[in-house]
């Protein structure tokens, strides 16, 4: 028995290739038989040694036993740089110590890389010996193992060092390749796919339909060497060989033609020219065979360009390219988020291919396609530079001029919709028809693999591509055999038709099912109604997966046919399907469409006008009483006759840009396959728009000719509604530019409009297509100079004459094909227009340069575009007014009324409900109104209210919408237009919460289904319209949340020393500031003279953390959030890279909100920067950036080596907050005084708001050189923050030195973020020593304060942070000994409190504005500057102490207190009521025992409600009880014994308010005060703060003075506190 089947190919007049699977038996064998020797040494890498050498050593030791030949093996290490003369030496080394002869074979077990090293060691050792090929990479399988040609790579280049040198063998073992990594199998598939296309059609064809199949080959491993022999062979096994074979044999056949590479074997290098220049500049990322496949589809281009190749071909071969998952372009963000693509310029790859060795000279050769399978010459074709680089770059420049070719005939792309539909028509038809101008795109080939697939037609290709014959299968239709699904990409049009086809298909075998299914994205879009008739009508068909979505199992039980009913609301293309298929059902169908509003009407009658074309006529019922239509139709019988030739009409749309150009330039212009019976609105555009501005319209049924008037001599249109034309408008709009001779008669505008007025309506559509398409022309035409006006469905453009339009416009195109076309009519009359994205043509017209060239005659120059100029020409949102209203949207019961409060009161702007704003408009309330007039008149009024309110109330405002207000897509137009301007902020909260909520609420209608599924319905629609999402992470909106309880008991009984987590009015107030812009949460420190730190985050899941967030970001600015770390609990134990859900970082974010209010610093490191995230995974990482700005984050860390588009997007979209653009070189090569780091820093510098640098220090020198390095970056004038430090313990010195946010660690952290992190206070401590951070001397003035807290307070402060100040005790009688004190030049500040409050003004150089109202002073501060002199500035911290007191205390439902009471008039009182009156208080009672003290206090607040009270606990006559208390006198002097003389009475009456309150006693001796004591008494609605409490707070708010940092209030409490007790 044979040990394997094998394929032979002969090479070189020898079958020396064979061929098969699992060969390794085979090939010890056949060696050891036929190549005899004393010495077999296989040479291969270390990644395959791993997985096969084993079995060859194994088949050796079995087989050799007969002979006495040595079997060694030589493992070398992969990739490219084994290729080299090094490499080469170690093996010959290694053969000359195993003392090897001229007799010994070497074994070649590898990819290319040991094929090409191998073969040259074999080419030469010994003037050269024996050796086999045997490839493990199917690049080496198809390429490099086949012709001989070996070499090594030097410094100098690329293979430039080699030989030619025949193998004996090729053993090409197909299944090696279940191994390799699927990129690798791509790489090789850029090979196989270059040769068919040079070389063989119909095996380009097998490539192109069969890639799932071929895919599927490699990714099923064969168990028990499956497919060794033919009889275990697989299909799919059969197919990769097929492909492999046939590709091995075109190049086998030419290396047998053309060895030496003389002529014809030149042709293989189709793609390599540009390829090869792609790859000098990106290798070693970017595969060989990735850059050669963008390189094909560029010589491709090249060949179209030249007018040789069809603009068919050039689709056909880059779809074929992505099925293999290669890229096709340099825009691929595999290849635009390399850092190396920045180098990428047209002028670099010229000069690259200038030195190609392939070419003659300076010209340049490229391999010209003149269709798929062959090429224009037999050889590589001579092509100007002016050609390849208008290919390659990005912008294109118009020359303006009359079309040389005028009068031009010409067809545009087929249209679409036809495309699809004559496809289907002509496959299930009977005989041959000949369809002409196909559109071809993703859903017609994906239409024709799957009619493939069900045998339901057979295609192939005439005129180069131009003509899809079609042998009709007569609606004959079978399952896909072995259960093969059918796949359908993102084909929506495709997926809709197919659905009712494989209804059609009739039964085979019992128990098949046909299956058709899509990517993630069609699996999502809906085809419930079409399944649901279809179902309804008998058909079986099931959801796979999501109910109302692909993939569908359908039964082959033929269509039945009778009555069918189906609701048409939603898409036209499942009312096609039906009629479509119609024909072949078992009985006649009646189509009756339900559920109203029918959508696409014109659609439907395309589809009834193409199935009469094709012999079934369709009859549309009408109601005889009223001869109205009825959405009602009957469909005969019958099969469908081809028509020999199908002409497709062309694109309407596209249409009216060639048909434009000859209306602006005076030429004449005919467009065949589009006339007056066309069924396409666009198809009015010539009559309608280009005849009423001066241009000769003649249209036949078939044809539109038109010819412009003189040039210059455009009619203004004055009104024109193009609402059946839309998508025209923008043509319209750059003709109107230029109209400036008066309208038609009878077309004058009668308002008193300008005469050249074109005031186009009925567009409003267009705002909410590829862009906003109003703004975009607008913002467009005024760089020509050209004034616009917008208006509600559209916009008026006043014309003017072409001279006096500005030339040299560089137009932003949107990436909207529509806008790049229509630009490019005006750009042929005004000079230098460049059109900045050439490439976003390619959705409806990808030749369309070339066609503008070739086919009318104007020419197309290539532009470069220097990044800046893109950057700055880049359209960018107007920068956010910083006053906009802020709108609130989210689910009814997510707190958007209770959060939109607080806002208001945070920002101090007005809040609007819009549910109340509707009540009172419409005199109704919701509900009502809803049984009234039912939900669609609710919804319309809703979103009448929308636009009232987004008009009426711009800014200044905090406007709360209804739930329901995403369900209209006009709202939902209106919210994400508003976005653009101002914040739109998602109130998130959890489904459960919302539920709970929502069961005790009645005011709202019943939403008549259950909750949960309206919201999910929703969620996706808050998404879209929002621009920020607040998450409300814990409250409840009426007020009893959990935080305000947790509060409640600290305030109550003390037992929870530490400072409460922030509350949601803390997050309230920090998200809304940040967001508007009021008060963006950046890190005060950062300033330029400032340090800054942040705490990293290194935990998979940081709720860990939250416990002891206060002690671990002690001292620092801001937390670092490593989202690159963050595990989902069901990943824990993921190692390696990973992508965080966005869900799961937004929970995180929010857990980290609830307990800081610290910046985040929002960091997702990649693999190659020292993280975890993947480096390919740029659209995740941006989705999370993106979630990250909505969040309010506010710093997000980028780093340089994403793609630029995104970063820009990005940095369009930050808001108010700021970008860290980072550089990470772990390599320990960057030299700080070198030119890489300066141009890194260059390109953070371009986008980032922060520059990070890090590198990694070898030796203290390194810091040194880092220093130096950013005192001169700093020195620049447009120096930007910078953060810069190395890594590595080495590097600590610049973690010390390093200013801006330098990156901390903490003694508690698991784990620390980076090798040479220190602690905050190590860096203190360090600054210290080195003369950086001097210690300074703080004092308490007063007297008596031996028993003061303070001391203990900031000394505990200082040393948590590694300060090095001292707090200290003056306790002096009199002003002098602290006049001298606050001279010393270590003064750092000082408490100042009894009796000196007062006495201590005339020493201090400035006041706060607060200690200036108050009155008094606590807070000294030294303020030095930069010259050395140094001021005194006083400031009362005080009243912050009793208001946060409070605040921390009182209920959040407690919003505004009417009323409160102050008892005592000494200078605390002052502060007492300062707070009050800040917190909103409106009615101050003030009782003191001396009326007079009170009075002159009451006096000393004139803007203040100050009233006296004669009695405590009586208040004015109708004034209401106070809610919060604050007692400023000695504890001592209180009673609540009314028998106790000399001491102030405290009466019940005091607590009569029913809400209950807070009462804050600002004596801390004792502890439990007659007061606070009394207070507990009357219940737990009123809660109380020690004096303590607000001494901490107070304090708390002095360190922060003093020295910039947050005090770190837990231990600092609890340290107090027990020196207290
Ligand atoms: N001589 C020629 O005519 C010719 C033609 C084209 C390319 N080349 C050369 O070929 C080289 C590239 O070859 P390549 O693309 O095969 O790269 P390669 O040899 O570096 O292999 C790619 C990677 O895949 C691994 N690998 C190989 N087979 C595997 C398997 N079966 N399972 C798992 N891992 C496997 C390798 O260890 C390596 O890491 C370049 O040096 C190029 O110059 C030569």
């Amino acid at each position: 028995m044979a040990l394997a089947d094998v394929q032979k190919v002969s090479i070189l007049g020898r079958e020396s290739i064979h061929c098969g699977f699992h060969l390794i038996p085979y090939i010890v064998a056949t060696v050891l038989e036929t190549l005899p020797s004393s010495t077999y040494v296989l040479v291969t890498d270390t990644n395959i040694s791993g997985l096969h050498l084993p079995e060859f050593q194994t088949a050796f030791d079995e087989r050799k036993l007969a002979r006495d030949a040595r079997f060694l093996t030589y493992v070398v290490p992969p990739g490219e740089t084994s290729k080299s003369r090094q490499g080469k030496a170690e093996i010959e080394d290694f053969l000359l110590l195993n003392s090897c002869t001229r007799d010994t074979v070497i074994l070649a077990l590898g990819g290319g890389v040991i094929g090409d090293l191998v073969g040259f060691v074999a080419a030469t050792f010994m003037r050269g010996v024996r050796f086999v090929q045997i490839p493990t990479t199917l690049l080496a399988m198809v390429d490099s193992s086949v012709g001989g040609k070996t070499a090594i790579d030097t410094p100098h280049g690329k293979n430039l060092i080699g030989a030619f040198w025949q193998p004996e063998y090729i053993f090409i073992d197909a299944a090696f390749l279940e191994t390799l990594p699927a990129r690798e199998f791509s790489n090789g598939m850029a090979e196989v796919i270059k040769t068919a296309a040079i070389w063989n059609e119909t095996e380009f064809g097998a490539l192109e339909s069969r890639s799932a199949e071929i895919f599927a080959a490699i990714q099923t491993p064969s168990s028990n060497a499956s497919g060794r022999t033919l009889t275990t062979r697989s299909p799919a096994q059969q197919l990769l060989l097929s492909v492999i074979v046939g590709s091995i044999s075109v190049k086998a056949h030419i290396v047998t033609v053309d060895e030496r590479e003389t002529g014809l074997r030149n042709l293989v290098n189709f793609g390599h020219t540009i390829g090869h220049a792609i790859e000098a500049v990106l290798t070693p990322h970017v595969l060989h065979g990735e850059c050669v496949s963008v390189g094909m589809v560029l010589e491709a281009e090249v060949a179209r360009q030249l007018g040789v190749l069809g603009q068919v071909a050039v689709g056909r071969l880059t779809r074929c390219l992505r099925a293999y998952n290669l890229p096709v372009s340099l825009a691929d963000p595999r290849i635009a988020s390399l850092p190396a693509a920045k180098g990428l310029s047209v002028t670099k790859l010229l000069d690259i291919m200038k030195i190609d060795k392939k070419n003659s000279g300076p010209q340049k050769k490229i391999v010209i396609l003149s269709r798929i399978g062959a090429t224009y010459e037999q050889k590589a074709t001579v092509v100007a530079d002016s050609v390849i680089s208008k290919t390659l770059s990005e912008a294109v420049r118009v020359v303006p001029g009359i079309p040389s070719k005028s009068p031009i005939r010409m067809a545009t792309p087929g249209s679409k919709s036809i495309s699809n539909r004559a496809l289907l028509l002509a496959a299930l038809g009977k005989g041959t028809c000949r369809l002409k101008n196909l559109l071809h795109s993703d859903d017609t080939q994906v239409m024709m693999n799957a009619l493939i697939e069900l045998k339901g037609a057979s295609f192939s290709w005439e005129d180069e591509g131009e003509t899809l014959v079609v042998q009709g299968g007569e609606g004959s239709l079978s399952v896909p055999p072995n259960g093969k699904e059918i796949y359908l990409g993102n084909a929506g049009t495709a997926a809709r038709f197919l659905a009712t086809v494989c209804t059609l298909v009739q039964l085979s075998a019992p128990g098949e099912r046909t299956v058709i299914t899509g990517n993630a994205r069609m699996k999502q879009r809906p085809i419930g109604p079409l399944v649901d008739a279809l179902r309804a009508n008998g058909s079986d068909i099931e959801y796979r997966e999501s109910p109302g979505c692909l993939p569908l199992s359908v039964a082959p039980a033929g269509l039945k046919g009778g009555h069918i009913q189906l609701a048409a609301s939603v898409s036209s293309q499942y009312v096609s399907s039906i009629l479509l298929c119609a024909p072949y059902a078992a009985e006649p169908v009646v189509l009756e469409l339900t559920g109203g509003q029918v959508i696409s009407q014109p659609y439907i009658d395309m589809t009834i006008a193409m199935m009469r074309t094709f012999g079934i006529d369709v009859v549309r019922e009408v109601d005889p009483a009223t001869g109205k239509q009825l959405d009602v139709y009957r469909i005969p019988k019958g099969t469908y006759i081809n028509p020999e030739e199908y002409s497709i009409e062309s694109d309407a749309s596209s249409a009216t840009y060639p048909l434009a150009i000859a209306a602006i330039t005076g030429t004449t212009c005919t467009i065949v396959n589009i006339g007056s019976a066309s069924l396409q609105g666009d198809a009015r555009f010539a009559k309608e728009v280009l005849e009423p501005m001066g241009c000769t319209v003649v249209q036949t049924e078939t044809e539109t000719t038109v010819t412009g008037p003189p040039v210059g001599q455009l009619k203004a249109l004055g009104l024109v509604d193009m609402e059946p034309m839309t998508d025209a408008f923008l043509t319209a709009s750059v003709l109107a530019a230029v109209a400036c001779a008066p309208p038609l008669e009878g077309r004058e505008l009668a308002d008193g409009s300008r005469p050249t007025t074109s005031r186009i309506i009925g567009i409003a559509n267009q705002r909410v297509k590829e862009c906003n398409r109003i703004q975009a022309m607008m913002d467009q035409l005024a760089k020509f100079g050209v004034e616009t006006k917008e208006l509600d469905d559209g916009l008026e453009v006043y014309g003017k004459p072409i001279s006096e339009l500005k030339e040299g416009a560089s137009v932003h195109c949107y990436d909207d094909h529509r806008v790049a076309m229509a630009f490019s009519v005006l750009a042929t009359v005004v000079k230098g227009t460049v059109l900045e994205e050439k490439r976003c043509v390619e959705k409806t017209w990808p030749n369309w340069w070339d066609d503008l060239s070739n086919k009318i005659g104007i020419e197309v120059e290539g532009v470069e575009l220097s990044t800046s100029a893109s950057v700055a020409s880049a359209s960018r949102p107007a920068d956010q007014d910083s006053a906009a209203s802020v709108v609130i949207i989210g689910m009814r019961g997510s707190g958007k009324t209770f959060i939109g409060q607080l806002a208001s009161s945070a920002l101090d702007w007005s809040f609007i409900d819009a549910d109340e704003y509707f009540e009172k408009k419409y005199q109704l309330g919701v509900r009502d109104f809803v049984q009234k007039n039912g939900w669609p008149a609710f919804r319309a009024a809703e979103a009448d209210v929308l636009v009232e309110l987004l008009n009426s109330y711009p800014s200044g405002h905090v406007i709360s919408l209804g739930g329901g207000i995403v369900e209209t897509p006009a709202a939902r137009d209106l919210l994400k237009e508003y976005a653009k301007k101002g914040p739109v902020v998602h109130i998130m909260r959890e489904i459960d919460e919302v539920v709970k909520y929502l069961e005790a609420e009645s005011s709202r209608p019943a939403y008549g289904e259950p909750i949960i599924d309206v919201f999910q319905r929703r969620e996706p629609w808050f998404a879209d319209c929002c621009n920020y999402v607040f998450v409300n992470y814990t409250g409840v909106s009426n007020g009893s949340a959990q935080p305000d309880e947790e509060r409640a008991t600290i305030g109550k009984t003390f037992s929870l020393i530490a400072p409460p987590a922030t509350s949601i009015r803390d997050e309230v107030v920090r998200f809304f500031n940040h967001v508007t812009g009021q008060q963006p949460n950046l890190a005060p420190n950062g300033a330029a003279d400032r340090r800054s730190y942040f705490l990293s985050l290194t935990y998979p899941d940081i709720t860990r953390a939250l416990p002891h967030i206060e002690q671990l970001t002690a001292g620092v600015d801001a937390v670092e959030l490593r989202v690159d770390l963050l595990r989902s609990p069901k990943d824990f134990d993921k190692l390696g890279p990973y992508v965080p859900s966005v869900a799961y970082v937004t929970d995180q974010v929010a857990a980290l909100r609830s307990k800081t209010d610290l910046p985040i610093v929002f960091t997702v490191r990649t693999v190659s920067q020292g993280g975890q995230f993947p480096d390919d995974a740029e659209k995740e990482a941006f989705t999370l950036f993106h979630t990250a700005i909505r969040l309010g984050v506010e710093y997000v860390d980028v780093e340089i080596t994403w793609s630029e588009k995104s970063i820009q997007d990005l940095v369009v979209r930050k808001g108010h907050s700021q970008i860290v653009a980072s550089w990470h070189d772990w390599s320990g090569n960057m030299a700080w005084d070198g030119k890489v780091v300066e141009a890194k820093y260059r390109i953070a510098h371009a986008f980032g708001d922060i520059v990070k640098l890090v590198g990694k220090a070898n030796e203290l020198d390194d810091s040194l050189a880092l220093y130096r390095f950013v005192q001169r970056m700093r020195a620049s004038s447009d120096a930007k923050p910078i953060i810069a430090i190395n890594m590595g313990t080495e590097g600590q010195l610049s973690r010390i030195l390093n200013s801006t946010f330098s990156p901390v660690s903490h003694p508690l952290l698991p784990s620390k973020a980076a090798p040479g992190q220190l602690s905050f206070a190590q860096i203190q401590t360090a600054l210290n020593l080195i003369g950086q951070l001097p210690a300074r001397r703080f004092f308490l003035f007063g007297n008596p304060i031996k028993h003061s807290m303070s001391p203990t307070l900031h000394n505990t402060g200082f040393e948590i942070l590694g300060l090095p100040h001292k707090y200290e005790l003056l306790e002096t009688e009199t002003i002098g000994e602290i006049k001298a004190t606050l001279a010393s030049s270590d003064f750092g500040g000082a408490s100042v409190t009894i009796p000196f409050k007062l006495d201590v003004l005339p020493l201090l150089d400035a006041l706060s504005p607060e200690a200036e109202a108050i009155g008094a002073v606590n807070t000294i501060i030294p303020q030095r500057k930069a010259d050395g002199s140094c001021i005194l500035y006083g400031d009362n911290t005080d009243w912050l102490g009793i208001s946060r007191s409070i605040r921390t205390a009182m209920p959040t439902s407690m919003k505004h207190p009417e009323a409160a009471l102050v008892i005592g008039a000494g200078g605390t009182s002052r502060a007492a009521i300062y707070a009050l009156h800040k917190l909103g208080v409106q009615r101050i009672y003030l009782f003191n025992r001396t009326r007079r003290s009170a009075e002159v206090l009451a006096n000393a607040f004139p803007d203040v409600e100050v009233e006296i009270l004669e009695t405590l606990g009586t208040w004015p006559a109708g004034g209401p009880a106070p809610t919060i208390i604050v007692s400023t006198v000695p504890a001592s002097a209180t009673t609540t014994d009314p028998s106790v003389k000399n001491a102030l009475y405290l009466p019940i009456s005091m607590f009569e308010s029913a809400t209950g309150g807070v009462v804050v006693d600002m004596a801390y001796k004792p502890a439990e005060t007659p007061l606070l004591a009394l207070a507990e008494n009357q219940g737990d609605q009123w809660k109380t703060v020690k004096g303590v409490q607000v001494l901490l707070e107070q304090g708390y708010e002095q360190f922060q003075l003093w020295t910039g940092r947050r005090c770190p209030k837990a231990t600092v409490a609890e340290r107090v506190w027990s020196a207290y007790s």
